[in-house]
């Protein structure tokens, strides 16, 4: 995995025509054998079907916005990670922000969720990230400044530890962390450089103490408010494998130009 990754999230939005539409415009502008990135769209999953159909043939990878935490069962309403397999998904975001701060998800039904799903053989991409009032509690809180960053980065250790702990090393090749800072997101607020460089920096610390021999390989997005305008500035920090974009996957001209800046 080693190609940046960028990560369409088209979140609750677009029907079967438009869906159609964006997948098969994007699957044009890049021209099916596009692998400078791996790109991977991530619909909803009433249209999972139908773009998996449009962008096959292509180098296109095709993801679920979630998952649930069994296999198969008396579960109504939810989808377990054999059906996403089934209709072609091999990506899944679990922890969005969206669902742990909307949907009231926990860590321990996220872990649930990552665990099965890795099992089954997808692939993840876990999200983490501290909301607005934790970075300003962290801002505020201290004048040292290892202390400040002890409390800035507490929710996404947390979270990270709570979902990866005691997994198999080897596991860690299958997943990839998205640092989505919850004040940026939808809100046109995008991090600094500097602001994402220090917490990708921090991730990779954990993860390398975490799992010593792979935890140092393991890719890291950013994501929340990703846009033409600021792909060039995102990708210039050293840490950032690639971005999960929300808003602007929505668009096949902006989610197009983004990728292009990202893979060239
Ligand atoms: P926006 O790019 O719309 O801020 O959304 C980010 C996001 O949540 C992607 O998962």
């Amino acid at each position: 995995m080693d190609k940046k990754l960028v990560v369409g999230n088209w979140k609750m939005n677009l029907l079967r025509e438009e869906a159609l539409e964006l997948s098969g415009a994007i699957v044009s502008l890049l021209g099916e054998d596009y692998d400078a990135c791996q790109v991977v769209l991530v619909p909803p999953y009433t249209v999972l079907d139908v773009v998996g159909r449009r962008i096959s043939g292509s180098n296109i990878d095709l993801g679920a916005q979630n998952v649930f935490g069994r296999i198969s069962g008396a579960f109504t309403g939810e989808i377990s990670a054999p059906m996403l397999l089934d209709a072609g998904c091999n990506w899944v975001i679990i922890g969005h922000s969206e669902r742990r701060h909307i949907l009231g998800e926990t860590d321990e039904q996220i872990r649930e969720k990552l665990l099965l799903s890795i099992s089954c053989g997808l692939k993840i991409i876990l999200c983490v990230g501290e909301t607005e009032v934790q970075r300003e509690e962290a801002i505020r809180g201290s004048e040292d400044i290892s202390a400040r960053k002890e409390l800035l980065f507490s929710p996404t250790k947390t979270q990270i530890e709570n979902a990866l702990h005691d997994l198999d090393e080897e596991r860690i090749s299958d997943i990839v962390i998205a640092y989505e800072p919850v004040w940026a997101i939808g809100t046109g607020k995008n991090a600094t450089s500097s602001e994402i460089a220090e917490v990708h920096g921090y991730i990779r610390e954990l993860l390398t103490e975490m799992f010593p021999g792979l935890g140092g390989s393991v890719k890291v997005l950013y994501g929340g408010s990703v846009k033409t305008g600021n792909i060039e500035k995102i990708m210039s920090v050293d840490e950032v494998g690639g971005v999960l974009v929300g808003g602007a996957s929505l668009s096949a001209d902006s989610f197009f130009r983004i990728i292009k800046s990202v893979g060239g």
